[in-house]
């Protein structure tokens, strides 16, 4: 018998509803096309609302020294320059100006005494660069957005799960995707597609993400042919909440560090002063207690140890863990009730300035920050890694796909400065939006062919046929806990061997999932159908990082502890062979051009 399809048609669909997909579909709709938004989860629930510290745009409102030169250095920097370096560009030049349309748009932020939009510390930002409210920024963006998208007429598609896109030749066409609520078909007909689905944090054990994180758009775009590239490169956020079990991993903002808080292990020892890289010195201000030491860097600019980059800040977290001096539960100490002796009503200004940690430990926790120090440990946050896009259109090398957000590759290179990924968002959002709705105009329809609609359909509802099949949360348990240990912040080519083979008993035990129940509301069947992207991203993490045997940014190799000048030259690309196998590929990093180059120098 025939499967049931409900049919939409669409000039752009966006598949993803967080900050970058809410800005295509602004931007698209502006062009003055029908744009269809899907979202996995409810509109609103995305992971940038875990970006809480802030949005990196060089306004130079609280150091004008800063402008867009600095924060292009900084990124290129922070990423070890594996980073498409016109994306560095763009993103820089670019993210003032839509911070400042987000201003106008709507959201609020902190404001510094003469009423300019205020800015804090992050890691690997030379000044204070992050334009905030509180540790909402992402919640705050995304309320904007929202309001700002849904009077524009977009048609949102909420708790949809695409599993496949469909193509007309090499062209993108459409996308088949169900519904969460009664596990309905349903087949969305396009022009262009932007993809902007997130990350892969739920192929580990420990993330900040929730579980719409499945890797989605990268396994979506790779299926279709699409190249994944630096998907070795995770970040482990240092700071995620420890205990109790069941809130371990969500995220405790670096904007608890930009605010002061520093870092203890259980002897009270501030560790962070006892692997400073090279090219910083340690100091410590005349006349001040412990609390104010900072490590100065380059140009003079001085920071807490706690704010250098995000690997080397959970690095160090780790040693101190497998040293037996962590916290009771395998973290260590985040402590910014000590500020309280050198602000007025201190208890009042942490609340102030960090609402959410405030209450997040109350109640989650039963713990007050402006008393007691947090336990905190990494978190795996967010993938470098995406699909592969042109610079400056975000358009994949399939016709008609763009990606954007954490699920496209490029700016970050080998690790992501806090703070630039919501900019990302909304400059390569915008992006993706205008030149996928370009291509709509310039491009007619496809056609969709019902034929394999229906056998992927029929594929998709197979875990329902097998009677004492495989457990698919039991496969997911299994390859988190793989994930986690063997090709997570310390990697060595023996456990990460071991990794690939378990992805491939599991890539094996997935075709053969077994599911009870009906269509209507069944977790376990969409645990199922997301074990694939799952296992995809995974195979492209642990394949592209047993081909760097070399430590850089977010990649530690225990047994190539160094950098190698070799492995700066290439980005690791994964693409899919006619055979259905993964193929590693190594393509030059994007040459710098002079111009840039010596902005790189002038602010080394
Ligand atoms: O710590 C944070 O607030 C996270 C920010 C980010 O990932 O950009």
């Amino acid at each position: 018998m025939a499967t049931e399809f409900s049919t939409f048609e669409h000039d752009v669909l966006v598949i993803g509803a967080g900050g970058a997909g809410l800005r295509a579909a602004i931007e698209a709709s502006a062009a003055g096309l029908k744009v269809g938004l899907v979202c996995k989860s409810l509109l609103g629930k995305a992971h940038t609302v875990m970006a809480e510290g802030g949005v990196a745009a060089s306004l130079a409102n609280v150091d004008d020294r800063d402008d867009w030169k600095v924060h292009f250095a900084d990124t290129m920097r922070g990423g070890q320059y594996m980073n498409n370096c016109r994306m560095a560009q763009l993103h820089a030049q670019e993210a003032p100006a839509r911070v400042r349309e987000l201003e106008a748009w709507g959201a609020l932020f902190d404001r510094t005494q003469d009423g300019k939009i205020l800015q804090r510390n992050f890691g690997g930002h030379r000044y204070p660069r992050l334009a905030h409210v509180g540790d909402r920024t992402g919640l705050e963006m995304i309320r904007t957005l929202q309001d700002h998208g849904i009077h524009q007429g977009i048609d949102v598609h909420m708790e949809v799960t695409v599993i496949d896109l469909l193509k007309d030749g090499e062209r993108v066409v459409g996308a088949l995707a169900y519904d969460r609520e009664r596990g309905r078909f349903k087949v969305y007909k396009t022009r262009a597609i932007v993809l902007a689905t997130g990350g892969i944090g739920r192929a580990f054990k420990i993330t900040s993400n929730s579980w719409e994180y499945t890797g989605d758009g990268h396994a979506l775009a790779y299926e279709a042919g699409a190249e994944l590239m630096d998907m070795e490169f995770v970040q482990f956020h240092p700071t995620g909440m420890v205990w109790p079990p069941s809130v371990r991993g969500i995220l405790v903002t670096e904007g608890v560090r930009g605010e002061g808080g520093i870092l203890k292990n259980k002897d009270g020892r501030r560790f962070m002063f006892d692997d400073i890289p090279a090219n910083y010195k340690t100091q410590t201000a005349d006349n001040e207690e412990e609390g104010w030491r900072y490590v100065t860097g380059d140009k003079n600019a001085r920071r807490p140890p706690e704010l250098l980059t995000r690997d080397h800040v959970a690095r160090c977290i780790n040693r101190e863990v497998k040293a037996g001096r962590g916290s009771p539960h395998g973290g260590v100490f985040l402590d910014i009730a000590w500020i309280q002796a050198k602000v007025p009503n201190g208890a009042e200004h942490i609340k102030k300035k960090l609402p959410s940690m405030y209450h997040q430990f109350k109640q989650l926790a039963g713990l007050d920050i402006t008393k007691e120090p947090m336990e905190v440990g990494p978190t795996t946050h967010y993938a470098m890694g995406g699909v592969r896009v042109d610079g400056d259109t975000q358009m994949s090398c399939v016709p008609g796909l763009f990606a954007a957000g954490e699920c496209a590759a490029g700016l970050h290179g080998a690790n992501r400065l806090g703070g630039n990924s919501l900019s990302d968002l909304i400059v390569f959002g915008k992006r993706a939006g205008e030149y996928a709705a370009k291509f709509a105009k310039e491009n007619k329809s496809g056609s969709i062919d019902d034929n394999q609609v229906e056998a992927l359909a029929k594929k998709a509802l197979a875990p329902f046929e097998r009677t004492g099949g495989e457990n698919p949360y039991a496969i997911q348990h299994e390859l988190q806990d793989s994930m986690q240990d063997l090709v997570g912040i310390v990697r060595t080519q023996s456990e990460m061997e071991k990794g690939l083979a378990k992805i491939q008993e599991l890539q094996k035990r997935a075709q053969k999932t077994g599911i009870e129940g009906n269509r209507e509301f069944n977790p376990a069947w969409h645990t199922a159908l997301d074990l694939k992207n799952l296992l995809i991203v995974s195979e492209a993490v642990t394949r592209a990082a047993l081909e760097r045997r070399e430590s850089r940014g977010a990649q530690f190799r225990e047994d190539y502890p160094e950098k190698s000048a070799e492995y700066a030259k290439a980005n690791h690309v994964l693409k899919r062979e006619r055979d259905g196998s993964m193929k590693l590929i190594k393509t030059p990093v994007p040459t710098v051009p002079a111009d840039l180059q010596a902005i790189i120098q002038e602010n080394a």
